[in-house]
């Protein structure tokens, strides 16, 4: 197997220029289809092209950057992640999969290296889905999995996700041309930091995932009677907040208390008509929960709805409970998980093998061919805020062994 070396300030140059665009004192706001992802899109590009690749933008809005490989007729070794990030976010989720992976793809044509397998680097729309409810878009176009929900989505602002789709390349009347067959991929990797606290407190450099977990989001409308704050006695109150915040208690215990799944979060929360002296009349909010275990996501489901119902009935509200996503969990295959651990041990790094408690695009594309991560410590794993942040040697680290994991596959499969 050849030895190639990514270039450890030139991946840490491009993660501080990607980290610039749209960067704000509260963090990130690259959020999908903004002026700021297009601009960090353009960038990705330009780096693609400096690297001697072909590129083109499939309809799902996919970034394919392609590298011609010297066998005949042979699958492609993807690797890549997602550039947009969720509101106040960091600099290094998603970026690093797609700067480490255009980094080896320049140092192989720095180093004049071409592989037996073509190579390509993956750019995936609308990972974080924050804006539309329907994340993973990009990989879950490109694996063939999206459902009806996701052709007719619309955003919080009212605007029809089809439309921000042209605004990217992308064209949501032709996306099921994105979808890709297994012959064409080998196998399609992701560098990507933790976002939890494992690697770091173990001092350990590289993680290998063995998994990655379910996910499953619903939205919530909670309708009780708007009224006057200081005229309406309280025994006469349908107050929707309340029943809301009993709601968001309820989530908590199952979770932390009951156990039921790994965990439970209500992050956003609308109050209408949200203002002091009005008693709420309505409140919007959104829950997710999280397993490895499918069955223990149905257990939460069941326990959500029942104490929804029970709060509705002792408060007098109404509570309608509605499924936006349901993302099953993926085990990452033994041999690609060994692939992983191998590129690490040839790298000369440590690592251990934990489960990944983000979605992560891999877990759509395992759909469709042999999918693998390798983690690199976030520092406390703090991420999806401003202060995530992982070290210009750990993002090395991560990026060597990506090189190494693609001449690896590139020899063995
Ligand atoms: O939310 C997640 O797990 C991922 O960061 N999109
Ligand atoms: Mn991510
Ligand atoms: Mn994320």
């Amino acid at each position: 197997m050849p030895d190639a070396t990514i270039n450890p300030a030139r991946l840490n140059r491009s993660l501080d220029e990607l980290g610039r665009i749209g960067d704000t004192p509260d963090g990130m706001q690259r959020m999908a289809f903004t002026p700021a992802d297009l601009a960090g899109r353009e960038y990705a590009m330009s780096l693609m092209r400096r690297a001697g690749m072909e590129i083109r933008v499939d309809p799902g809005g996919n970034i394919i950057a392609r590298k011609a490989g010297s066998g005949f007729g042979l699958p492609a070794i993807a690797m890549g992640s997602h550039t947009d990030t969720v509101p106040n976010g960091g600099k290094y989720d998603g970026a690093l999969g797609v700067m480490g992976a255009i980094e080896v793809a320049q140092a192989l044509a720095d180093q004049n290296l071409s592989l037996k397998h073509p190579v390509e680097v993956l750019v995936f729309t609308n990972e974080e889905g924050t804006r539309f409810h329907r994340w993973l878009f990009g990989s879950r176009a490109m694996a063939g999995l999206l459902e009806a929900d996701d052709l007719t989505a619309v955003g919080d602002e009212g605007v029809r996700l089809s439309a921000r789709l042209t605004d990217i390349g992308g064209d949501m009347s032709r996306v099921q041309q994105a979808g890709r067959s297994p012959d064409e991929l080998a196998a399609y990797f992701e560098l990507h930091i933790e976002q939890g606290p494992s690697l770091h407190q173990g001092g350990t450099p590289i993680g290998v995932v063995t998994g990655i977990t379910g996910r499953w989001v619903f939205g919530v409308e909670i309708t009780g009677t708007a009224n006057h704050a200081g005229t309406t006695p309280m025994s006469a109150r349908q107050d929707a907040l309340v029943s809301a915040s009993r709601l968001v208690l309820g989530v908590q215990h199952l979770a932390s208390g009951l156990e039921i799944c790994r965990v439970g979060t209500v992050g956003n929360l609308q109050i209408y008509p949200n203002t002091v002296n009005v008693i709420p009349g309505r409140v919007s909010l959104g829950v997710e929960f999280r397993d490895l275990d499918m069955g223990a996501l149905s257990a939460a489901e069941e326990e959500f709805r029942r104490r929804a119902a029970q709060i509705a009935e002792a408060d007098g509200v109404t509570i309608a409970v509605k499924r936006f996503e349901n993302t099953q969990s993926v085990p990452i295959k033994s041999q690609m998980q060994e692939l992983v651990a191998a590129a690490a041990a040839r790298t000369g790094l440590a690592y251990q093998r934990l489960p990944s408690g983000a979605g992560h695009d891999a877990q759509a594309m395992a759909a469709i061919t042999d999918a693998a991560m390798i983690f690199v410590p976030s520092v406390d794993g703090v991420s999806h805020a401003p202060g995530e942040y992982s070290t210009p040697e750990d993002c090395a680290n991560g990026a060597q062994v990506l090189m190494n994991l693609l001449l690896l596959a590139d020899e063995r499969l």
